[in-house]
């Protein structure tokens, strides 16, 4: 087949049939303006001068001059045959957009701003092909790891297989195939009691929590809160107006008599029990009977963040809380950022009963109508043909080793400034600091410092937990481990002794 070069239109090009500068110099003009504002960037092909021509209704000799002076001060190139470009060395540091990009960075428009979204610094400004891995950076896969190819042959087989109905809307619910395979993974692997009905495909866990937030928080609500716990959820909860109410948590979930006791008005939990965020811990069966016989005889909701419990590596996956429930008061929410890629933004939320369901696809729908729906048949056709389960099987050995790896250093090197345990599954470690230690500011220290970690206190709102960090170790070979944990060694070394 002909390769078929694209040109560009020209934004805005007219001529103004009254003005004194030539016909030639108004198109020149016009054109250099917007290579300089970067309207039309280095390397796109230029229209040919017979089609800009006529969709100006000019001569084309017009062209043809304006072309030759824009050639001459060196804003586009040409060859005859193949036709005229932006110039390459026309890259992103024309002065003209640095210009341009201050200008938008100082507007001051913040009045007409009517919230402002608690948003952690680590989702913005991140070009993540770009940004720089460095140990011990939050829980992250092993993305060179990531099986592309075969993810790419299952895009190919989705994109020769389409047909037009799926470029339409689609079910807001999500694609029917992929809940159903959602379904059947989540029943036999984590014990989560579904059908493909009851599942809404999200755009990650953190819109499921929106979603909840839109459906099913209302003003001045109480929630149960772990603490310390994952502050994203604590930020959606609390910025649809309901208030937390910090639980104090530790390896083995929160504290859910002193919950009922003190503050037994609440009428939603956010709790991760397979895997308690940050701590690490499992919530025991007597807690879980003790939590969902008093959502039943409450009315609360549980929201159950089953982020990473895919990754157990001394026994298989602890079965859901969800699956524990009798009353269908929870709402389980689930995610492939964590088994599969994070930017792949796909997640999902299994709800109790229908009216539920129906509530949540209008929230949905409502929301951004649907997920990509060529994701979601790629996500189906990965998991279908068992792609799915040998990733995680992979990655469930290579995440193991790495945290032996990163245990074993620090039993060897961490001295009395910093210990850890072996934890049964995740993705990260805590390193807990010597006592004395501030974990604010020695992460904030370190992190000046070339070594990415967060310290315990973040989650923490009004329970003082112990001092630690949080280590995420799964995205990091063996070399990056130590070379990551020396340099954090010698740090902590170096700014305990300026103390
Ligand atoms: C506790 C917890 N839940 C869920 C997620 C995943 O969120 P999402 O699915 O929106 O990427 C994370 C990510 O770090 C997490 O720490």
């Amino acid at each position: 087949m002909p390769k078929i070069a694209h040109h560009i239109s020209i934004p805005g090009l007219q001529l103004d049939a009254a003005s004194k500068v030539p016909a030639y110099k108004q198109v020149y003009g016009h054109i250099s303006a917007a290579i300089l504002s970067k309207q039309i960037r280095a390397g796109q092909r230029m229209p040919s001068s017979r089609v800009l021509a006529e969709s100006i209704g000019v001569s084309r000799n017009i062209i043809l001059l304006a072309y030759e002076q824009l050639e001459l001060e060196g804003y586009i190139t040409g060859s005859v045959g193949k036709g005229s470009f932006v110039s390459e060395h026309l890259d992103n540091d024309l002065p003209a957009i640095k210009h341009k990009k201050e200008k938008i960075a100082t507007a001051e428009n913040t009045q007409h701003i009517a919230y402002d979204y608690p948003v952690s610094k680590m989702f913005m400004d991140r070009e993540s092909s770009k940004a720089g891995k460095k140990p011990f950076q939050n829980p992250e896969p092993a993305l060179d790891h990531f099986p592309f190819k075969v993810w790419a042959k299952c895009a190919y087989k989705v994109f020769r297989e389409l047909e037009f109905s799926h470029l339409n809307y689609n079910d807001a619910q999500g694609y029917f195939p992929l809940r159903e395979a959602i379904a059947s993974y989540l029943r036999t692997n984590r014990a989560v009691n579904c059908e493909a009905g009851q599942i809404i495909i999200t755009n990650g866990t953190q819109q499921g929590l929106n979603l909840i937030a839109s459906v099913l928080v209302k003003k001045g609500q109480q929630f149960w809160m772990e603490d310390p716990g994952y502050i994203n959820a604590h930020a959606v909860f609390t910025h649809a107006g309901a208030n937390a109410i910090h639980i104090p948590a530790g390896h083995d979930g929160f504290d859910v008599d002193w919950a009922k006791k003190n503050h037994p008005d609440a009428s939603l939990v956010y709790i991760t029990p397979s895997h308690q965020f940050p701590l690490g811990g499992t919530m025991p069966v007597g807690k879980r009977l003790l939590l969902t016989d008093w959502a039943a005889k409450n009315k609360m909701w549980i929201v159950e963040d089953d982020y990473d419990n895919e990754f157990q590596y001394t026994s298989g996956p602890i079965p859901s809380l969800q699956g524990l429930d009798q009353y269908k008061r929870v709402l389980y929410l689930g995610t492939f950022s964590k088994v599969l890629f994070p930017g792949l933004r796909i997640g999902y939320l299994v709800l109790p009963d229908e009216g539920m369901v129906k509530a949540f696809a209008h929230a949905k729908a409502f929301a951004d109508r649907q997920n990509s729906i060529t994701d979601q048949m790629i996500l189906h056709e990965f998991m279908s043909n068992g792609h799915f389960t040998i990733h995680l099987r992979k990655m469930r050995v290579l995440y193991k080793k790495r945290q032996d790896v990163l245990l074993a250093l620090i039993n060897q090197y961490g001295e009395d400034l910093i210990r850890a345990e072996k934890q049964p599954g995740g993705m990260h470690l805590i390193a807990w600091l010597r006592e004395d230690i501030n974990d604010s500011e020695m992460a904030a220290y370190l992190n000046n410092n070339g070594v990415t970690v967060l310290p315990v206190s973040a989650y923490a709102v009004k329970f003082k937990p112990k001092p630690g960090l949080l280590l995420g170790y799964t995205a990091f070979n063996d070399k990056q481990l130590t070379d990551g944990l020396l340099k954090m060694i010698t740090l902590i070394k170096a700014k305990i002794v300026k103390v």
